[in-house]
């Protein structure tokens, strides 16, 4: 890692569903976000200059960044223009307590600024570690996921787990090809090696599925498969 290192710290999800009775009410909430509001009203400024780049669509080309599509993510040109709007120097830390996939550390990191960020979402904090670690060697990389393409199927051992929607999200063929290259993927004893490809797996799983993302909902798709 460089000097520049970046902390992804992680709050865990602490088995939420168990809590579900123990979390606000929408009411609540609405009510908790009006009093934030009128708290700060004197220092909320709107920028609509900024519209377009409160969105992970810029991200698609971006290095890096594109390696995990989180569409509550947002920009890397977002966290450069409020760096440079904000005036940050290099030895001043920055914090993004709701960083998603890491787009303000690595951006940071990128322009060589410490930062910090925070997440409650385990396969956010994931990606975001993964995209962090600057040790990775390009032709190696390659080599593995040639290697991983190329190796023969065999029947997976495992399963999934109990989720009633995982049926109906993926095709039974796609369930064994996920599967299949997941315990490929498992038998690295390299961990950057196998983290990284585990990221390339858990990125292609909605384009594999028969489900989009729409909002805080799953939409059924077209069924696609992976062989
Ligand atoms: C709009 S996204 C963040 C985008 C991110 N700042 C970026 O630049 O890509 C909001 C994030 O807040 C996270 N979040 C929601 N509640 C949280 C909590 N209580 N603690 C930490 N993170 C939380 C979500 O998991 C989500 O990744």
């Amino acid at each position: 890692m460089s000097n520049s290192l970046l902390g992804v710290a992680q709050v865990k999800e602490a088995s939420i569903t168990n809590h579900f009775s123990a979390l606000p009410s929408y009411d609540q909430r609405a009510w908790a976000r009006e009093a934030l509001h009128a708290r700060y009203e004197d220092r909320l400024v709107d920028k609509f200059g900024y519209r377009q780049l409160v969105t992970y669509v810029p991200n698609k080309s971006e290095p890096i960044h594109n390696w995990f599509d989180y569409k509550e993510g947002f920009s890397k040109k977002l966290v450069e223009g409020l760096l440079v709007e904000f005036d940050a120097r290099p030895d001043e830390l920055v914090l993004d307590p709701f960083c998603g996939c890491g787009t303000t550390p690595l951006t940071c990191q990128q322009l060589g600024y410490p930062a910090v960020g925070v997440d409650i979402l385990e396969v956010a904090v994931f990606a975001a570690q993964v995209k962090l670690r600057t040790d990775y060697e390009p032709h190696l990389m390659e080599s593995k996921i040639n290697q991983l393409l190329a190796t023969p199927f065999r029947e997976p051992e495992s399963t999934f787990s109990d989720i009633r929607i995982i049926p109906r999200a993926f095709t039974p063929q796609a369930m064994q090809d996920i599967l299949f290259l997941k315990e490929a993927i498992l038998s690295e004893p390299e961990e950057s090696i196998r983290d990284f490809l585990l990221l390339g797996l858990v990125s292609i799983l909605e384009e594999v599925s028969c489900t989009s993302k729409d909002g805080q909902f799953l939409r059924l798709v077209k069924r696609k498969s992976l062989r």
